[in-house]
């Protein structure tokens, strides 16, 4: 804190008090009275301090900065944050997923990665996680899901038992978990790992021509795999629940400030039609031979929030706020998305959200939205449209076709149409015998095994050994024995609560 003139303390309203020790009473010895307006404010405004925190991801913090266009990208789409010479300013905000507000930081988990760019076109954001793919393919599941990850009915401790059973009763997790259970599950900064939209997303030209798209962000502080081991995150959840935290805060302040290098895959429209595997399936990558990576661009970030509240705890990201040029695809996971924070935000801040400076664009705004609960902003009539009074009209050529294919069909409810390629084994299997070294596989082993010996069942264990020789062979055949020599033929009974919680 740096020291500064005192200015006199004043009530809400402005008006100058008279103390900040003493309550107002009756003499000295005597009661408190009503009309201690201050001592009133005081309190019932700390009453009201606590906003709900977000449902998953609630630990986490942030920072802002710049995004810079580096190379030229304008044949893919007219967006005009992606024009040769564009920039903007951004805020960010990294998180874990299960854990509550004050959980620790280095707790196993993937990490948030949420980008919001304040361009002309309005807000951009890009909430993505630091691994390129997800645990599950549908949105029907991610409820269930992320309660799996969180805590019991009854004891409300988490529960390693209710975890395997999920996983290992969704096979789609098997890539994702992977990624969890290996080094990527405990980044040793928020500064050293990378970023994904892990979805695919949709571009558009001036032309009118379409692309799809995936979006890295590539630490420039190594090589995107610094990690910490269980150990160490064990110790650190211990003594510095906030390492990640202050880890950004700090290198920050002192001038270091950590960059990444926004790098595309783009696939052309029409090959998602015929592709070996479906490429909205968000358990997917596209391998980088069928789709390199071509660099776009320089995010860095280079300013602390200087009040958490109002810069991180209400800062409100949605995959919804897709600019001109830019758009969704038919990834069911992020269509669903497109809903699903918006109303999140509702819920948690209140619906006129988008007043908080934070998440206001730096574009203007003439929306028709009107009063609601904590508008800041003056509505001007008129209050609709069509109108012959000169109000906001809209304009066709902003077009949504970036998030526009072809789709046509019964209604159902069903799985995506199968490919030749696509299974749910083949590239979690790749993970382990082809991005992984043996250390790292020995981590993942040790990893695994520390996780299924805390509290799950035997008839979980068996079809988690199942699914790890699913993955591969081998390393499952080491999980099996490892977990076994550990457990000296005990297992926890179904249905018991783990005696501990053990981040997830
Ligand atoms: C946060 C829903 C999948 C990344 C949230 C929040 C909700 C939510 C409700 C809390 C928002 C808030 O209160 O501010 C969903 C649903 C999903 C889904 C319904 C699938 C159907 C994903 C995926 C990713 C992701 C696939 C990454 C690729 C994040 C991140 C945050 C978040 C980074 C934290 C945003 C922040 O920093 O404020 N999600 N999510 N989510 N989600 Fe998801």
């Amino acid at each position: 804190m740096t020291d500064k003139k005192s200015p006199p303390t004043t009530t809400d309203a402005g008006i100058r008090v008279r103390s900040d020790e003493h309550s107002l009473t009756v003499g000295p010895d005597g009661p408190i009275v009503l009309n201690d307006h201050y001592l009133l404010e005081q309190m019932a405004n700390f009453n009201r301090e606590r906003i709900p925190e977000r449902q998953p991801h609630a630990k986490g913090s942030g920072a802002f900065g710049t995004f810079e266009i580096t190379a030229d990208v304008s044949k893919y789409t007219k967006a005009k944050i992606f024009q040769p010479g564009a920039s903007c300013d951004v805020v960010m905000r990294f998180s874990t997923v299960a854990g509550e507000r004050g959980s620790p930081d280095t707790w196993r988990d993937p990490r948030g990665f949420s980008v919001k760019m304040y361009t002309e076109d309005g807000n951009f954001d890009m909430v993505g996680n630091n691994t390129p793919i997800f645990f599950i393919r549908d949105p029907l599941k991610f409820q269930h899901f992320i309660r799996s990850q969180k805590r019991r009915a009854d004891n409300n401790l988490r529960d390693h038992d209710m975890q395997w059973d999920f996983w290992t009763l969704s096979p789609e997790s098997a890539h994702q978990v992977t990624y969890l259970m290996g080094d990527r599950g405990i980044p040793r900064t928020w500064r050293e790992m990378n970023g994904y939209s892990s979805h695919t997303y949709s571009l558009v030209n001036a032309d009118g021509e379409r692309f799809w798209v995936k979006f890295h962000f590539h630490t420039d502080q190594g090589d995107g795999n610094a990690y910490l081991s269980q150990d160490e995150a064990d110790k650190l959840a211990g003594t510095d629940g906030d390492y990640h935290r202050a880890d950004l805060f700090n290198h920050i302040a002192d001038g270091d400030f950590p960059s990444w290098t926004l790098k595309w895959q783009i696939m052309p429209f029409d090959d998602a039609k015929t592709y070996r595997f479906n490429p909205f399936d968000l358990t997917k990558v596209w391998p980088h031979e069928d789709y390199p990576l071509m660099d776009v661009g320089k995010l860095t970030l280079n300013r602390n929030p200087t009040d958490f509240h109002t810069e991180i705890e209400q800062a409100a990201f949605e995959p919804n706020n897709m600019v001109p040029g830019v758009g969704l695809s038919p990834d069911k996971m992020l269509l669903a998305r497109g809903f699903s924070y918006s109303d999140a935000h509702r819920a948690r801040l209140g619906v006129n959200y988008k007043h908080i400076p934070v998440n206001s664009p730096k574009a203007p705004v003439h929306s028709y939205s009107k009063d609601g609960a904590g508008r800041t902003v003056k509505v001007e009539d008129p209050v609709y449209a069509p109108n012959s009074y000169g109000g906001p009209s809209a304009q066709p050529e902003a077009g949504e076709e970036a998030g526009i294919w072809h789709a046509d069909g019964e209604m159902v409810r069903a799985a995506y149409t199968l490919r030749k390629d696509d299974d749910d084994w083949s590239q979690a299997g790749t993970l382990v015998r082809d991005v992984m070294d043996d250390a790292a596989r020995d981590r993942l082993v040790q990893n695994v095994t520390g996780h299924l010996t805390a509290g799950v069942s035997e008839k979980v264990l068996q079809r988690a050994f199942e699914y790890w020789r699913n993955i591969d062979a081998d390393t499952g055949v080491r999980i099996e024995k490892a977990v076994r020599d550990k457990l000296g033929g005990k297992s926890k009974a179904p249905g018991m609560a783990s005696a501990k919680s053990i981040g997830g």
